[in-house]
């Protein structure tokens, strides 16, 4: 399907080759025809529901809204809603609410992070400066506050219950394990609540707002938070083997900011004098950026890591995850959505941007 050139962030899910390859076969294409309406009518919504009336506030909180992005979470509202009575008003504000949730902590993670770029633009506190980042990832949540409370107690507290496992993650996160706890264990924990929650709740959402079977719903919420683990495990392999051209991001940028990954943990369970040599030289490197040493001089070590085994180990797990999410669809009728999630679960790990 060919999307028309006034919505970017469906145009943008095609050019990843998303839509292609979810939804594959000819029971597939009334499917991706509602899938990509409903798309196509959040991403018209979403930049109507953007506008502000002070003109900072205006134009940072489209920004990267204009920017790009996959939209994978409206997406899976949108596909699950289709088990039960479709693109209904409620499918839609909450397919936004939750796209709005996702790009206000971008804006708060990227400041977090120090990351410099984002889909493909320079991330906005490098823009705007790190306060006005911040305020308008607040004002993103406000929007989308203000979008679920039209939709009932049921969905605000869904919206707030997400909201501070996503921000608990954030916090786990930058807090790091504590002594006694296994640190991946507790890094999965962290993936799970700080991505895995709000994958879960645009499953969750659209199983809601469609009126469909209740039954559905515990389903679609663990296959939402697995596939969340599992895409989350995977960005940890992009980011060491990132193309910038394709991610909009900078390669390495959390390793080398010394935000932990899977592959540097797995690196640290590793007994062999080469890995253990390895990880040293990134732990050196990370400090003397902490002190202000050019980020590249972490370059070669993680070309190095990027070609470990641990790397390929990250992506068996993402696998694993993306399979047990999956398996949690067992109670969904079969057909054509259940078909299309499976095929959203391989399309996480499968990527590369
Ligand atoms: C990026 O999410 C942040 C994570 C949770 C890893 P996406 O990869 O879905 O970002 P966009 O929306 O496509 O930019
Ligand atoms: C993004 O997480 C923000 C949230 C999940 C809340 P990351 O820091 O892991 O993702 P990228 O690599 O910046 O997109
Ligand atoms: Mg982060
Ligand atoms: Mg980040």
């Amino acid at each position: 399907m060919t999307p028309s050139p006034s919505v970017p962030g469906s145009r943008m899910a095609n050019r990843l080759g998303l839509s292609d390859r979810i939804f594959v076969g000819p029971r597939s294409r009334k499917l991706l025809a509602a899938i990509e309406d409903g798309l196509d009518r959040v991403e018209d919504e979403l930049a109507i529901d953007l506008r502000m009336t002070d003109r900072l506030a205006d134009s940072a909180s489209r920004y990267l809204l204009e920017a790009g992005g996959k939209r994978l979470r409206p997406m899976l509202v949108l596909l699950t809603a289709q088990l039960g009575d479709g693109t209904t008003d409620g499918v839609i504000d909450s397919a936004k609410a939750l796209e709005m949730t996702h790009l206000g902590s971008l804006y708060h993670d990227d400041v977090m992070d120090s990351s410099d770029k984002r889909r493909g633009v320079p991330s906005a506190h490098q823009v705007w400066g790190n306060n006005i980042a911040i305020l308008t990832g607040d004002l993103l949540f406000s929007r989308a506050s203000q979008l679920m409370s039209k939709r009932g107690e049921r969905a605000m507290q869904l919206q707030a219950d997400t909201f501070e496992r996503l921000v608990i993650g954030q916090m786990h996160e930058t807090v790091g394990p504590q002594e006694g706890d296994d640190e991946i264990a507790f890094y999965l924990q962290v993936l799970a609540d700080k991505t895995g929650s709000l994958i879960a709740a645009a499953a969750q959402c659209g199983v809601i707002f469609s009126n469909a079977p209740e039954a559905y719903e515990a389903a679609v919420v663990e296959f939402g938070e697995k596939v969340g683990v599992a895409f989350q495990l995977q960005d940890d392999v992009i980011d060491l083997s990132a193309d910038p051209e394709k991610t909009g991001k900078v390669p390495g940028t959390d390793l080398r900011a010394g935000v932990v990954t899977m592959p540097y943990l797995l690196l640290g369970t590793a007994t062999d004098d080469a890995s253990r040599a390895l990880k040293s030289r990134i732990d050196a490197g990370v400090a003397e950026i902490a002190a202000g040493a050019d980020p590249a001089i972490l370059d070669e070590a993680l070309e190095e890591l990027r070609m470990h085994d641990v790397t390929l180990q990250t992506t068996a797990l993402a696998r694993a995850w993306s399979n047990e999410a999956v398996a949690a669809l067992s109670v969904l009728p079969s057909g054509a959505v259940r078909e299309a999630l499976t095929r959203f679960a391989d399309a996480v790990v499968d990527r590369s941007a």
